[in-house]
């Protein structure tokens, strides 16, 4: 059974391909790239005036079960990611039970194996994620996961976090770390600044994030182990990872959206649909996260995909849960936020969504070469749309994107060689 995908614009970062390209897909797996591919009997897909790229690899995404439920579900969940241009996620272990051990794990596989999407749970690094003891890694790393996290949960002790960084070290497996301290973010709603002041309220510091990514690079420094800081949103972050990479600790990082893209006074306007976690904070934080995808600081753009509720939002700021949906706005928001503004090249959003991730889980996605898994997305750089919360099909309507105008839409979600996703 052959898919012959005609005349788009094929751009594969990890080979550096950019060019009008016919792709060929056979049994699921990429066989030929080339110019007029002409193979009897193949079922065509036109793709003129479409751009052709790996399909989206978001190493940061909520699904919710099992446990909650009433915000997603795994199967919403995907249908979102395919929607989005997503073909491989990674899934955080805050669920009830939370993902720490193998059972939850291939629980969390078998849901999403119907859905097409390519699902990697990450592994909780704390039993319950109540930063007390170490879960079963190599048990973790038998189950499948590609990283371990107690995203949501930021870890605070560091006996435990060094024990945890040398025994995936060992394992060859990163350590994903949501970086706030504890004590000083508390559940604070908003970014400690100009907005916490004028809504009377106690702020999350930038410091609070700060002093966990210093810590964090120091501890990947002094034990060699990989550790990724999920969704960097303050400049002076961005700085402690650039300064680690130039002394060649492993370090790498992540940004999300909503951080190159909005600022804390959303929260004015929108109230708890702006409420994140880590905070959005400032316009000189905005930008210092833009230059830190221009210079490569950091790695790639995720999402992190939170859904929840309309009654859990629909509490007053101080009380309303932390999150915002994702999955079916983040191309867009990067093509119209990154590449439209003329800050990076198409090649290099495209990049930051699929190649680099994958590489830094070190996975085998992400790239359009023969013989991988024929994971495409197929999108119009230019189409205008107007983000419409009723619209998704996730479970989540909390985004505080809901009326924007953005560039970039995706046609076709293609993963191994099935269409997953088609407009209309
Ligand atoms: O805003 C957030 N929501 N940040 C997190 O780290 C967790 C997430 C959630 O699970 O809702
Ligand atoms: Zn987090």
């Amino acid at each position: 059974m052959h898919l012959l995908i005609k005349g788009g614009r094929v751009i594969d970062p990890a080979y550096g391909v950019d060019e009008c390209l016919d792709i060929c897909i056979e049994n699921g797996i990429i066989k030929q790239l080339g110019r007029d591919l002409d193979i009897p009997g193949a079922q065509i897909l036109d793709a003129s005036g479409l751009t052709a790229a790996p399909g989206l690899v978001d190493m940061h995404v909520h699904l919710r079960e099992p446990g909650f439920e009433a915000k997603e579900t795994v199967s919403t969940g995907c249908a979102a990611a395919a929607k989005g241009g997503v073909t491989t996620l990674v899934a955080m272990p805050n669920t009830r039970p939370a993902a720490d051990g193998p059972d939850i794990i291939r629980l969390v596989r078998e849901k999403a194996a119907p859905t097409g999407v390519n699902v990697l749970p990450a592994g909780a690094v704390t039993a319950g994620q109540k930063g007390q003891a170490l879960t079963d890694f190599t048990a973790l790393k038998a189950a499948g996961v590609p990283a371990l996290t107690d995203d949501g949960v930021p870890i605070q002790n560091l006996a435990l976090l060094r024990q945890a960084l040398l025994q995936a070290r060992a394992l060859g497996l990163p350590l994903l770390d949501h970086c706030e301290d504890r004590d000083m973010v508390q559940n604070y709603a908003v970014n400690e600044g100009t907005v916490s002041e004028q809504l009377g309220l106690p702020g999350r510091p930038a410091i609070a994030e700060e002093l966990q990514i210093m810590r964090d690079v120091m501890l990947a420094e002094e034990t060699g182990a990989h550790v990724h800081i999920c969704h960097i949103s303050t400049g002076k972050g961005v700085d402690i990872v650039r300064q680690a990479k130039a002394r060649g600790v492993h370090v790498t990082c992540e940004t999300c959206p909503q951080y190159f893209t909005l600022t804390q006074d959303e929260v004015l306007s929108q109230g708890t649909m702006a409420r994140v976690n880590p905070p959005l904070r400032t316009q000189v934080d905005v930008e210092a996260i833009r230059t830190g995808l221009i210079d490569g600081t950091i790695d790639a753009i995720v999402t992190d995909h939170a859904p929840h509720t309309a009654e859990e939002k629909a509490k007053p700021l101080p009380d309303a849960p932390s999150g915002m949906v994702g999955l079916e706005t983040s191309l867009a928001l990067a093509l119209t936020g990154l590449y439209h503004s003329g800050l990076l090249p198409l090649g290099r959003v495209i990049s930051l969504m699929s190649a680099s991730p994958a590489a830094l889980l070190r996975l085998d996605k992400g790239t359009l070469g023969t013989g991988r898994d024929a994971d495409i997305v197929l999108f119009d750089p230019d189409a205008e749309w107007v983000v419409d919360k009723n619209q998704f099909v996730s479970k989540g309507r909390n985004t505080p994107f809901h009326g924007r105008t953005v560039r970039g839409k995706v046609k076709y979600t293609i993963s191994q060689g099935n269409i997953i996703y088609q407009e209309g």
